[in-house]
């Protein structure tokens, strides 16, 4: 039996082999638990099942001298230091593949919802602005037949670049794998769809000179992470019409705050963080979340671990 601390009730009943085997806390904020409620909650924890809206920095890991087992409710890992985890021989697990599929989607979704204008057209709709069919109102852009790049050949990029072709576009990708150049694939998109991990090398990798490259006829869409885009910039080239448009569901922070310069923007649609969002890929994660903490703490290799090399050191 070790202790545990889960930072929020997860959906599904993958918690219950959680608490079957060990002490297991969990947080029942609203929100996140605050930042020195984390630090004590943990102190004393051999596990921790964290989302990403948790701060599991290298204070927070220094701070729990028993912390053996970190299991990250998530693909992406930039909310944990991993290296201060890896320091510390702690593995890190994340939950991959299991919602590759829904953020691929989302993906897919945003790209048309914000090149046909879908939520422009809803809000005409409710507040009485459609008088007529008309021939020339509120035209946008097709996605079947369109050049789309993406940026970061994992995973969820293949998955995504499954789906467009059904809609016969022709995919550039850019990434570890990509045959694409960065350049020609800013140059010649329509849709640019960003699907690689936060780290420092892609910390703002969208930035001022990367959005005067692209189109005017060319959309945005981020379902990665916010800081991957510079949100200064992009709300720059939307007012100033470098691009056609973005679709956000990561943003800089989480949520924005009310009256942020980017939310003023034209042309622009932002969603909640919602990339996994089905009740069957949350579920899915729970299970995975759980696993992997059930093998961090057994001592056992987790199914997903986003530091293995502290296998192959100790191994
Ligand atoms: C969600 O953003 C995730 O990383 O799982
Ligand atoms: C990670 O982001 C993946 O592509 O699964």
């Amino acid at each position: 039996m070790a202790r545990c601390f889960v930072t929020r009730e997860l959906p599904g009943d993958a918690l219950d082999r959680l608490r079957a085997e060990h002490d297991a806390e969990v947080w029942d904020g609203e929100g996140p638990p605050p930042t020195e409620e984390l630090r004590q909650r943990v102190t004393g924890c051999e596990g921790l099942l964290s989302l990403l809206t948790d701060d599991v920095d290298a204070e927070l890991i220094a701070a729990a001298p028993e912390l053996r087992a970190i299991s990250n409710y998530a693909v992406g890992v930039d909310n944990v230091d991993l290296l201060a985890a890896t320091r510390r021989g702690i593995p890190v697990g994340h939950t991959p593949e299991v919602l590759t599929d829904s953020t691929a989607d989302l993906a897919v979704g945003l790209m048309l919802a914000v090149a046909r204008r879908l939520p422009e057209g809803e809000r005409a709709v409710h507040e009485g602005e459609w008088s007529t069919w008309s021939p020339s109102w509120m035209l946008g852009r097709d996605l079947h037949g369109a050049t789309v790049g993406i940026v970061g050949g994992g995973r969820i990029g293949g998955a995504v670049a499954r789906r467009l072709e059904g809609f016969r576009c022709e995919v550039l990708v850019a990434g570890r794998e990509g045959p694409t150049t960065f350049a020609e694939l800013l140059a010649r998109s329509d849709f640019i769809t960003l699907h690689v991990p936060l780290n420092p090398g892609t910390r703002r990798l969208i930035s001022e000179p990367e959005l005067r490259a692209m189109k005017p006829s060319a959309y945005l869409i981020n379902t990665a992470r916010g800081p991957i885009v510079d949100q200064d910039a992009l709300a720059r080239a939307l007012r100033e019409g470098w691009i056609a448009g973005a679709a956000l569901d990561v943003t800089d922070p989480e949520p924005l705050p009310p009256g942020d310069p980017l939310l003023e923007a034209p042309n622009l649609l932002v969603v909640p963080h919602l990339g996994s969002a089905t009740h069957r890929t949350r579920e899915a994660m729970a299970r995975s979340a759980v696993s992997n903490l059930l093998a961090g703490l057994g001592g056992e290799r987790m199914p997903h671990c986003a530091n293995p090399e502290i296998y192959d050191r100790s191994g």
